[in-house]
């Protein structure tokens, strides 16, 4: 039978992907978004938005939620403010929107009909146990979450998505629905924006910037490629022994340094600047790599893509992007 989805922040980075990649399945897929991120009002989602329901409305105000059908038989809530800049530019709107969209999602979910609800937490909400408290890297779900500094506004994100992770498991308990916790690790893929590293980089690879700027160096990260990410949401969502469950998504077979990151795309795209080191900023997380146990013996899933593939083909769009709009 045909799938009824709903996907908040279906206009974002990962929800365009999310919702293309499940229309392919046949799924009937409704996208709610306010497109309030100027980067993402491009072609690409006006021509897929033809395909599928889509409903403009602000999740932050209750109010807007009764443009949404009832019936959905599974609901990703992506919608957020995303991204590092934003974390410091505006941290108290990351809080007000993250946390006011969740509450209002939950609200709606409760006396709706819909099956089930996934929400989309971040590795951000563990990252302060990990760098204080000297936390396990691949590190498991099981891991302790905190904020090491109320005062960094850094923190606004971390801290919304820690909020959430405990609004979704208490309102599943007490009105009996069900839902999962995703928590995902640096995804990256085409069309996935300008504020997270891997665009950054690739952008001012194209641009060929010389001396290369890289502020922080040392710091590990482990990416996963879209595709992945997508697979792995699906298959935490549609899977009867996820119910209730915390899961971490991500790809953990190649942890890499920024600097030796900079280095493998220097390679990749034949452009080798002088590499210019700046301090870190402040708050930045030092290693991050997610333990996938779970995920694996839960789905079965295993990431496929690996670092050089991901990047070629993400080198690809921006490469394209670039030319078409000289950003
Ligand atoms: N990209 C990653 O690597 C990553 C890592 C960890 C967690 N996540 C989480 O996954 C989800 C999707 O991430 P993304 O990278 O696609 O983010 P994104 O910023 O690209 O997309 C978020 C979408 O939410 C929409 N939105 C924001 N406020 C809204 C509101 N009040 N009402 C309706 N829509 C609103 C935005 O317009 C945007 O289209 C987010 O919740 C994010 O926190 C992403």
């Amino acid at each position: 039978m045909v799938k009824k989805v709903l996907i908040t922040g279906g206009a974002g980075a990962i929800g365009l992907q999310l919702a293309k990649y499940l229309h392919e399945q046949g799924q009937e897929i409704t996208i709610c978004d306010n497109l309030c991120k100027k980067d993402f009002k491009d072609k690409d989602l006006k021509e897929f938005m033809k395909n599928v329901n889509f409903i403009k409305l602000d999740l932050t105000k209750l109010s807007e939620l009764k443009k949404l059908k009832k019936d959905y038989d599974y609901v990703y809530h992506l919608a957020a403010i995303n991204g590092t800049k934003y974390f410091y530019e505006m941290p108290q709107e990351v809080l007000r929107v993250n946390t006011l969209a969740m509450i209002n999602i939950l609200e709606w979910f409760k006396t709706s009909n819909c099956g089930k609800i996934l929400f989309t937490s971040s590795n951000e909400a563990y990252a302060s146990t990990i760098s204080k408290m000297g936390g396990p890297i691949p590190t498991p779900e099981e891991i302790p979450l905190s904020i090491d500094d109320v005062k960094n506004p850094r923190w606004s994100y971390g801290g919304s998505k820690l909020i959430g992770e405990l609004f979704f498991v208490n309102y599943a308990r007490a009105h009996k629905f069900n839902m999962s916790i995703v928590r995902y690790h640096n995804s990256y893929g085409p069309r996935m924006g300008f504020a997270h590293v891997i665009p950054e980089f690739l952008l001012r690879i194209i641009k060929k910037e010389n001396p290369f700027n890289i502020y922080g160096g040392e710091e590990t990260r482990s990416f996963c490629y879209i595709t992945d990410t997508l697979r792995a949401t699906q298959l935490v969502m549609e899977s009867n022994k996820t119910n209730g469950e915390i899961v971490h998504i991500g790809n953990n077979n190649e942890e890499i340094t920024m600097i030796d990151l900079a280095k493998k795309m220097f390679d990749l795209f034949e452009w080798h600047p002088k590499l210019n080191i700046q301090p870190a900023p402040q708050g930045c997380v030092k290693r991050r790599c997610p333990d996938l146990s779970k995920i694996k013996k839960l789905t079965g899933y295993e990431a496929k893509v690996d670092l050089n593939e991901g990047l070629k083909k993400t080198y690809d769009w921006y490469l394209d992007y670039y030319k078409k709009n000289k950003k």
